[in-house]
């Protein structure tokens, strides 16, 4: 079911510090800032040759990382995104075997326009795991 890692989000307090220390120390190429209110974050995006780190900081008052950065507050690592071909599929499957869906239990647009599911941490090994549609 699960095909590629698209990306790995990861919740930073201070989104500018972060993308200077990724561009200087490691040679990345870090996009522009990119404010998402619909999903109470910004965003720089961090372009590999095989996936990408998204680099996330809390936007806004209901900021879906708020909580995590309060018991993180130096940053860490929020989400790992995997791709999947058939995202409606997938739903059905993962609710026949129990695991819980953050949410609405229906894909949601994300961050890219595509739709998404976010699978609950506790039914992975406490990792936030989020599946894109290819
Ligand atoms: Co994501």
């Amino acid at each position: 079911m699960i095909k590629g890692l698209n990306h790995i989000a990861i919740a930073v307090p201070d989104l500018a510090v972060a993308a200077k220390r990724y561009r200087d120390q490691l040679g990345a190429v870090v996009s522009e800032p990119v404010a998402q209110p619909a999903h109470g974050v910004s965003v720089v995006f961090i372009e590999l040759e095989n996936a990408k780190i998204e680099l996330l900081e809390p936007l806004g008052d209901n900021s879906p990382i708020a909580k995590f950065l309060a018991r993180n507050p130096e940053g860490g690592i929020h989400h790992i995104c995997l791709e999947v071909d058939n995202i409606a599929a997938a739903s059905e499957k993962l609710k026949i075997e129990g695991v819980r869906i953050l949410g609405s239990n229906e894909p949601k647009i994300g961050a890219h326009g595509k739709p998404v599911l976010f699978l609950h941490p506790k039914d992975f090994f406490s990792t936030l795991i989020e599946l894109e549609e290819k």
